[in-house]
């Protein structure tokens, strides 16, 4: 399933007049330009499995048949941009007024603009001078359709819009619907939650000016059937780093679409004649292979398409968060990176606290100097040993935020998001910097290149710790509500800027922990921080979640110290590593008080996870089974000839556990090897086993049997040895 093969081609193709096709290896997009006489509507005809070129122009006739009660207008239930006009009283995707307060959009179709792999649709509000562009673009080589929307105001008057969203999905029809997602908060990011989708609208949002926590802007629908491994399943995500919203809307006569878009209720975008505006995009993938396909399909896609660096295997590093917090000092700093170099962590990373006045979260930051008591001779000393000792480094920042105790807000007091007249509520002791300014993204890029150059960082870890609030921008007039968009694309920017002018730098998004996910700032970093819980056991089921849309190289995943610092909660380091080695490891413990077989053990896990990494890394997940964190479970990723099983069971009174673990997406007339196994009694290394033997019977795990203690987990590879 969503097996691509590159000779497929995959494009935007006409089909008869006004309509086209988005053709991917598996799947179609067809829409059209539809005018009934009064009104133009650019309509979706079909989403689903690849047709045959000559059903096109079949599919593109196809109409569902409407009641005919005054009451029920179809429309916007099947337009890729429906707007607050006209007969319409669905969720409008485009909400705008014009001047003397007009809020019914009308437009007309013009032209169709083809480019390479993609197509704008070009609409117009004659009256006002609205020019809409309706943009539908083909990734290459994955299952996605691409999606985005451009305003530009061509009238003599200002236009403002309530909701400008990328794009709206129609979920063709079914016999039922059914929802996942995911929710969270600080400590317990990305949980998975799978509801029938209620009538009404649903809707997923973030207010907080950065993506969140609470929620994460995709969502994937199916008919009530699909599983891990079956069934048809459509996804919408949304690039974009900012505020967000994200409806699924079930009309009460069946259709379900689904609307998103940059921005949430309140904010409204102010543009005036000769501006224009672009929508970030929004992502479409159809996917007949279950949840597992579905989630191997967006990792694909984030590999091929998003990601800056993704043929790179990422480093093992070692963060010093946990074990020093604020206390950080040279020596402290070159004990622990001693440790480190000792264990095989290819990079060291200075977390907060190596700055300015900042000694705990209430001063200094916006002052971005080496702490002079601290660090006396500025970083040169610490990193050129962190060199001496085979590690690169990298260090920890927060460029958008300032402690009103720092030099930075006494000389720049209106830089911070605010209004003259309100007070400036902090959180964590912080406010906002206004990224939307031109002077502060020069301010920014300036003491950011400087301090990549200088110290020859390898690495960047961009923290975001709190949410808007009086967001304000006074010198903006009318336009101040857009720093909602602006501060994201001025985060973007200097990012970019940073990468363009330093070619081997590599950044880490952080957002107290995972707040700030998404296939936007993935664009222009390496890898997330998941979350700040470091607990195994909770990270499972983070992980989890992370997984569905998400790719392992991106999925930052440490192992840090028993008790966990957060949860107090006690858990063999073994285990911690095996969570860990599911995503890119890194290791964010008090090395100096792990013992010298803990030590030993952990320089072993090191090594182990570099032998399977690029597996991790690159190959196909596989979630095999069980319910992670709570029961036995395990994935598993397949790479070329290559298969990497990790195991656990975490609670061995929990009599859910599976008798046998069976694997998957193997070539089932294959034979396979146990190349490296801990479970010596049940496969052996060196045994030998069929595909489908692996896949049907499946292998008894020690780690998986019901008696046993607590929190057993094993890594397992095998290769294939004989090809069908
Ligand atoms: C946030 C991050 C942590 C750490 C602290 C430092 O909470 O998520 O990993 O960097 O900030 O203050």
């Amino acid at each position: 399933m969503n097996t691509l093969r590159p000779e497929q081609s995959m494009s935007i193709i006409p089909v008869g007049e006004h309509t086209w096709a988005a053709v991917t290896a598996t799947s179609t997009y067809l829409f059209g330009v539809e005018t009934d006489g009064e009104d133009t509507r650019v309509v979706q005809w079909y989403w689903g499995p690849r047709l045959p070129e000559a059903a096109l122009a079949e599919a593109a006739r196809f109409r569902t048949p409407r009641s005919g009660s005054s009451f029920l207008d179809p429309r916007a239930t099947d337009e890729l941009l429906p707007v607050d006009g006209g007969r319409r009283s669905g969720l409008p995707s485009l909400q705008a007024t014009y001047e003397g307060g007009v809020r019914s959009v009308e437009l007309a179709f013009t032209e169709a603009v083809p480019g390479p792999g993609e197509i704008e649709l070009v609409l117009r509000d004659k009256t006002y001078g609205l020019r809409v562009g309706l943009h539908v673009r083909c990734a290459e080589d994955t299952d996605v359709v691409e999606r985005w929307v451009t305003v530009a105001n061509e009238g003599t008057a200002a236009v403002r819009f309530g909701r400008l969203d990328s794009g709206s999905w129609i979920v063709p029809e079914q016999r039922a619907y059914r929802y996942t997602a995911v929710y969270g908060g600080w400590a317990r990011e990305t949980q998975l939650q799978r509801a029938e989708l209620p009538v009404g609208e649903t809707t997923f949002t973030s207010r907080t000016g950065t993506t969140g926590h609470r929620a994460n802007p995709w969502i994937m629908i199916d008919a009530g059937d699909a599983t891990e491994e079956s069934g048809e399943v459509w996804t919408v995500a949304l690039a974009w780093s900012g505020s967000w919203r994200l409806t699924a809307q079930h009309l009460p006569e069946g259709d379900v679409t689904v609307t998103a878009g940059f921005g949430h209720d309140g904010p409204s975008w102010h543009l005036a004649p000769g501006e224009s505006l672009r929508t970030p995009a929004v992502l479409g993938l159809y996917s007949d292979g279950g949840y597992g396909a579905a989630s191997r399909a967006w990792h694909h896609h984030v590999r091929r398409h998003v990601l800056p660096t993704p043929e790179e295997d990422r480093p093992v590093l070692y963060n010093s968060w946990e074990a020093t917090g604020f206390d950080v000092t040279e020596a402290g700093q070159l004990e622990l990176a001693g440790k480190a170099a000792a264990l095989g962590v290819e990079l060291f990373v200075v977390d907060d606290g190596w700055f300015g006045a900042r000694d705990c979260d209430s001063r200094g930051l916006g002052d971005w100097w080496p702490n002079p008591a601290r660090f006396p001779d500025g970083l040169t000393r610490l990193f050129t040993e962190v060199r001496a000792l085979g590690m690169t480094a990298g260090l920890w920042v927060e460029p958008e935020m300032v402690n009103p105790d720092s030099d930075l807000y006494r000389s720049r007091p209106d830089w911070v998001l605010h209004y003259p007249d309100r007070r400036r509520d902090t959180m964590r002791n912080q406010l906002v910097l206004n990224f939307a300014r031109d002077d502060v993204r020069a301010w920014a890029t300036g003491w950011l290149d400087g301090l990549v150059r200088e110290y020859g960082l390898a690495y960047l870890k961009w923290d975001m710790n709190r949410n808007f609030s009086q967001a304000g921008w006074p010198d903006a007039g009318d336009r101040a509500d857009m720093l909602w968009i602006e501060h994201t694309r001025g985060v973007y920017d200097v990012m970019d800027e940073l990468r363009r002018r330093n070619p081997g730098l590599r950044i880490e998004s952080c957002s107290g922990g995972g707040g700030r996910v998404d296939l936007g700032v993935l664009r222009r970093t390496d890898l997330v921080w998941t979350s700040d819980n470091t607990d195994a056991r909770d990270r499972q089921a983070i992980q989890h979640g992370f997984s569905y849309l998400y790719p392992a190289n991106v999925m930052s995943a440490w192992a840090t110290d028993s008790p966990n610092p957060h949860t107090r909660r006690e858990v063999p380091l073994r285990y911690r590593f095996h969570v860990a080695m599911a995503g890119t490891l890194g290791i964010g413990g008090d090395l100096t008080r792990w013992s010298a077989e803990e030590l030993a053990e952990a320089r072993d896990l090191v090594a182990a996870y570099k032998a399977i990494r690029p597996v991790v890394q690159r190959g196909r997940l596989h979630r095999l089974a069980g319910v992670p964190g709570r029961a036995a479970s395990a994935v598993q990723y397949v790479l070329d000839d290559r298969v990497v099983v990790l195991a656990y069971n975490p609670f061995s009174l929990d009599k859910r556990t599976p008798g046998r673990l069976r694997l998957a997406g193997l070539d089932p007339q294959a034979v396979y090897e146990v190349v490296t196994s801990e479970a010596a009694a049940t496969a052996p290394e060196g045994s030998r086993w069929h595909g489908r033997t692996l896949m049907s019977l499946g292998l008894i795990l020690p780690t998986w049997s019901p008696d046993g203690p607590d929190y057993r987990s094993e890594l397992l590879e095998l290769r294939r040895v004989e090809a069908s």
